[in-house]
């Protein structure tokens, strides 16, 4: 299964409800980047108006806590109705404990690594998580280039869920996904697709997140 996420870190905050709505018929998630300016340097919602996105939303929506302190700091979105919480490994002192807390509370357990974190390093993570969120930039900022150099920690992360049984966990790329990269993370294994400027910086988003579809449904 293939799923689209649009990320609306590009899109025009002052007119989010609208927004949403260009994106709502052929999305599955809302992809939500929370930034403390801390963890990354770039600000972008504080937890009251991301809780209002998320209750408002038409769509089920993705949190990537980009956030220090995560055991802490992310606690607060699991009153909220977010379907699936995203947090970095890099921001965690305890990441087993607060996985397993987002699940009790009924939503989707993700952990996220920057490039530079191996993919090692969430193995033994496995069993407690709904997704791998594979970072293909460095986190902080929508239109980068996509890193290439990310698939092989794409790949591993495949193998791990196909050979261990893991087929509800999904596998998430998050960072200059656009209509030339979004095959090659497909080929890797990705399943469930992060896409941001490609997205709003179109006059078209529909159409874009459909030949999105179209490009990662095509990959033999
Ligand atoms: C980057 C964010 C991404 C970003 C994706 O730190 O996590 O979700 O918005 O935007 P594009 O698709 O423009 O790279
Ligand atoms: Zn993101």
């Amino acid at each position: 299964m293939i799923r689209l996420c649009p990320s609306i870190l590009n899109a025009n905050f002052d007119e989010l409800p609208n927004e949403i709505a260009k994106v709502a018929r052929v999305s599955d998630l809302l992809h939500l980047d929370v930034m403390d300016n801390k963890f990354v340097p770039n600000f972008t919602f504080s937890f009251e108006r991301a809780r209002e996105i998320i209750e408002s939303s038409q769509l089920p929506v993705d949190v990537h806590l980009m956030i220090a302190n995560a055991d802490e700091e992310a606690l607060p979105y699991l009153e909220t109705k977010a379907a699936s919480i995203t947090v970095h490994l890099e921001a965690c002192e305890d990441p087993l404990s607060l996985l397993t807390e987002i699940r009790k509370r009924g939503k989707r357990a993700a952990i996220a690594i920057k490039p530079g974190t191996g993919i090692d390093e969430i193995r033994e993570l496995l069993p407690a998580l709904d997704m791998i969120l594979v970072m293909t930039v460095e986190p902080g900022f929508g239109g980068q280039k996509f890193m290439s150099e990310m698939m092989p920690k794409v790949e591993a992360a495949r193998k791990w869920l196909d050979e261990g049984g893991f087929g509800d966990t999904w596998l998430q790329v998050d960072g200059g996904v656009n209509l030339e990269t979004i095959a090659m993370a497909r080929k890797a294994g990705a399943d469930t697709f992060v896409a941001g400027s490609v997205v709003f910086n179109s006059p078209d988003p529909e159409g874009v997140i459909e030949t999105l579809r179209h490009l990662a449904a095509s990959v033999k």
